[in-house]
């Protein structure tokens, strides 16, 4: 007997990475091939979106995916997040000519404000939020602090393109497969201050730190083309991340809803005061994840110089939540 249909709502569904990423949804690539779902589309209310959107159904419905047991467009909150068992927030205020940082959180703090209070009041209570737009660390942070009703840890940051791209490099200097590369995380806030952390990582049960063993390399090329590698797409490409972001976001729900299998992967997630954060700081943290919860690998052991990163990625990370502290 075919399983229950699960509601995925979806914001900012008619912009780049919601292109990338519905289709993947409704083939069953997220939540798995045999379970349907129902698409709960956000879009801003104005007609230029709401009309793109028409657009995008349209194209999902000329998919014909077995597994899409309906769509709702809307530019409604409430309707979007109704008794939804799933939230990707994709959709955010993206940063316009002259605007500075604390316009930009300011601008998000009152969307993800708004959101974090819907998802409280009509939600299912045990939904999973993916927070993807930017600044995604503090934004989920606030619709978690909007949304006292719902368990803390329902909320998340997508810190996994983080974890691909370091991942990706890793493969690439040690010339072995990215699939191989285990115990690899990626610390704090997803901006240039993240901290990409391979001194546990393995592949193919060799230290991939003894492997590269060149510190001037981690400190002076890794974690910088890491850190910046979305500034690094938007010069090339004109435009932001998309089709590796959407692909980041179907990991980080997968692996959420369906298992890691033993493997650890990072996301962000609510601290409960582990590895010196505060409580309630959203931070990346590597974690495995069975039977639908994540569990934060704890015991690791901090040296001076990751200790000096971490520092750094939670100040940004405290220093934003300030910023929007007086709209909460
Ligand atoms: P985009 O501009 O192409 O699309 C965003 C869409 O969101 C637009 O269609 C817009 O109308 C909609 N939107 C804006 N405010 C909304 C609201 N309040 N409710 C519903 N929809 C709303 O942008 P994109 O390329 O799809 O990127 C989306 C966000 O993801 C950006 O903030 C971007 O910086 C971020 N991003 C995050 C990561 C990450 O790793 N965390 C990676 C890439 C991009
Ligand atoms: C990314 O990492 O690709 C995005 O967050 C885009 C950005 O602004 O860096």
């Amino acid at each position: 007997m075919s399983k229950k249909p699960v509601r995925v709502a979806v914001t900012g569904a008619a912009g780049q990475i919601g292109y990338a990423l519905l289709f993947r949804i409704a083939s069953g690539e997220m939540l798995g091939k045999d379970q349907p779902v129902i698409l709960q589309l956000l879009e801003i209310p104005d007609e230029k979106a709401q009309k793109a959107l028409k657009g995008v159904i349209m194209e999902l419905e000329d998919c014909a995916f077995p597994l899409l047991a309906g769509v709702i467009p809307t530019g409604d909150p409430l309707v979007a997040f109704k008794d939804a068992d799933y939230a990707l927030l994709v959709g955010a205020r993206p940063r316009g000519p002259g605007m500075e940082r604390a316009d930009l959180l300011a601008a998000n703090a009152q969307i993800f404000t708004a959101q974090g209070k819907a998802l409280d009041q009509v939600a299912s209570r045990k939904v999973k939020v993916l927070v993807v737009g930017n600044p995604a660390n503090t934004n989920a942070y606030i619709a978690m602090k909007s949304a006292p009703s719902l368990p803390r840890k329902n909320f998340t940051a997508m810190l996994r393109l983080d974890h691909n791209r370091a991942a990706s490099q890793i493969a690439a200097k040690t010339g072995t497969a990215v699939g191989d590369i285990e115990k690899l995380t990626v610390w704090g806030n997803h901006s240039p201050t993240m901290y990409a952390d391979y001194r546990f990582a393995t592949v193919g049960g060799k230290s991939v730190k003894d492997l590269i063993n060149d510190q001037v390399w981690n400190a002076d090329t890794f974690l910088p083309t890491v850190g910046k590698r979305g500034a690094a797409i938007i010069e090339a490409r004109g435009l932001s991340s998309a089709a590796s972001a959407a692909n980041a976001a179907i990991d980080h729900m997968r692996d959420w809803a369906l298992g890691s299998n033993g493997k650890w992967v990072t996301m962000g997630i609510p601290s409960d005061g582990q590895y010196g954060i505060p409580k309630d700081v959203i931070f990346g943290f590597p974690v495995t994840t069975e039977n639908g919860e994540y569990k934060l690998v704890e015991g690791l052991e901090i040296d001076k110089f990751s200790q000096e990163r971490i520092d750094k990625t939670l100040k940004e990370l405290q220093d934003e939540q300030a910023g929007v502290a007086h709209l909460l």
